[in-house]
């Protein structure tokens, strides 16, 4: 289990204060001139040293994603950083939290990765729900501006870097990061497809990086300990900590910081006081959020909870979003909310998504009451494939592996019902 003196966010929980004065003493903005007196390559070099690794759900190496940004302006064009605190995902909690208690992490980290990508400014697009937190980010960042740490030669470093604020209006789309570009200069949040990726043309057209609250709020804390002491924790391609949130059926549903790797039951066991009526009563686990895969609970117990352990057993790590699903539930059911979910969120852009997501969800409701034909289960898994991969971005993905997750491991479910419902209508 992760020591206390081994957590980034000190503050997690809100037991103390979030202001400024209280961030300082506990270490935030300490020195942060210094921090970026290495230099801006060394930054880069430092962030990818540590293993740092997206913790927005895609996991793209943070480090190397920042070197992709250009290093002298073309033309006078500015470069950007967008720090994605849309946060929507289904099961998805833990950039509220940071927002919430430890803002100035994340401002602070704002302007070092600003520094580093050479980047004018950055946009933190906050989603529209969060209304208290957006409020929250606000008075840090007007706090941070009149303690002369953002603005014109923030935190006196020399470098001018300012920090604004934007609130989404409740489309889940818009955490798509293209999307979201396209939201921040005022369009319909729709994605674009890629490439050109944002560091080639992002917001304005400018060179930009998008990156998740989590994955910028842990900076300052990984260059002032070091590259080697995040990199102690977890494994070969999965290091650092990580913002585990859990819920669903255990005693106590959480957000808490652990170790990268932290095994399945270990993470339940020690933070949540176990599975709501005991291990046995265990049915499956949507790991990452409701875009990954379901796990059957015997096959995840023992998984290393993260990107390489969750790919094995045929999901992923997302957003650590931890959903727990006891024998209680309708386990149809459940993923077919999710199915209306993603058919409700669907842009609408693109054929595959547009249709196919509504198509999906309305199978989904038939298979759930059973009032469906037996060969309809494999025709589903068969448009899922067709949505799969032929879409602009990762929503048509995100809409077909929870399906294909559910056919793969509850089939005998699926056709339990479908004969039962035969059964009573014959009856
Ligand atoms: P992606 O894999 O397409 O991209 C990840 C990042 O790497 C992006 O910033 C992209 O620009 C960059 N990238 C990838 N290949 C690149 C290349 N060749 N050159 C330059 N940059 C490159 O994934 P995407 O669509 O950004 O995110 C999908 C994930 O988002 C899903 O796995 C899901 O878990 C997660 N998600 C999270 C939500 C949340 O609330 N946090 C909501 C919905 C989805
Ligand atoms: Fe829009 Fe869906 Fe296409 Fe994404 S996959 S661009 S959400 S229609």
């Amino acid at each position: 289990m992760l020591a206390d003196k081994d957590r980034i966010f000190t503050n997690l929980y809100g037991y103390q204060d979030w202001r400024l004065k209280a961030a300082q003493a506990r270490g935030d903005w300490d020195a942060t001139k210094r921090l970026m007196e290495v230099g801006q390559d060394a930054i880069i070099e430092e962030v990818k040293a540590s293993g740092l690794r997206g913790r927005g759900g895609a996991g793209f190496p943070t480090g190397m994603k920042w070197s992709f940004m250009p290093k002298e302006s073309k033309d006078g064009r500015p470069s950007f950083l967008v720090i994605n605190a849309d946060e929507s995902e289904p099961g998805s909690c833990k950039d509220r939290e940071i927002i919430r208690h430890d803002p100035h992490k994340l401002i602070e980290g704002a302007l070092i990765a600003g520094y580093a990508m050479r980047a004018r400014a950055a946009y933190i697009y906050i989603r529209g729900e969060y209304i208290r937190e957006a409020e929250t980010l606000f008075s840090a960042v007007a706090e941070a501006y009149a303690a002369g740490l953002l603005g014109k030669n923030a935190a006196g470093s020399g470098y001018d870097f300012d920090v604004f604020v934007h609130r989404g209006a409740g489309a889940y789309i818009c955490g798509e990061e293209t999307a979201m570009i396209e939201s921040l200069e005022g369009k319909k949040g729709q994605p674009r497809l890629k490439p050109p990726f944002p560091a080639g043309a992002g917001l304005y057209g400018c060179p930009t990086t998008v990156n998740n609250v989590e994955s910028i709020a842990v900076v300052p804390t990984i260059l002032r300990r070091g590259a080697s002491w995040f990199s102690s924790f977890g494994r070969e391609n999965n290091k650092g900590t990580k913002l585990f949130q859990i819920s669903g059926h255990v005693e106590k549903p959480c957000v808490v910081e652990e170790a990268m790797s932290i095994p399945f039951r270990e993470l339940i066991e020690k933070h949540c006081g176990g599975i709501r009526g005991g291990w046995d009563n265990l049915l499956a686990v949507i790991p990452g959020g409701s875009s990954v895969p379901l796990v059957p609970g015997e096959q995840i117990m023992d998984c290393p909870m993260d990107f390489d352990g969750l790919r094995e057993v045929g999901s992923g790590l997302g957003t650590a979003a931890v959903i727990v699903m006891d024998k209680s539930t309708d386990i149809v059911r459940a993923i077919s909310r999710i199915s209306y979910f993603y058919k409700h969120e669907s842009c609408g852009q693109c054929t595959p998504c547009r249709e196919g997501t509504g198509w999906m969800w309305r199978v989904m409701e038939r298979l759930r009451t059973g009032d469906a034909d037996i060969g309809e289960i494999d025709m589903l898994q068969q448009v899922t494939k067709q949505v799969e991969g032929h879409t602009i971005c990762a929503l048509g993905d995100a809409a077909a592996w929870p399906i294909q997750g559910l056919i793969r491991h509850f089939r005998p479910e699926l056709e339990r019902r479908i004969a039962e419902n035969a059964r009573e209508a014959a009856e």
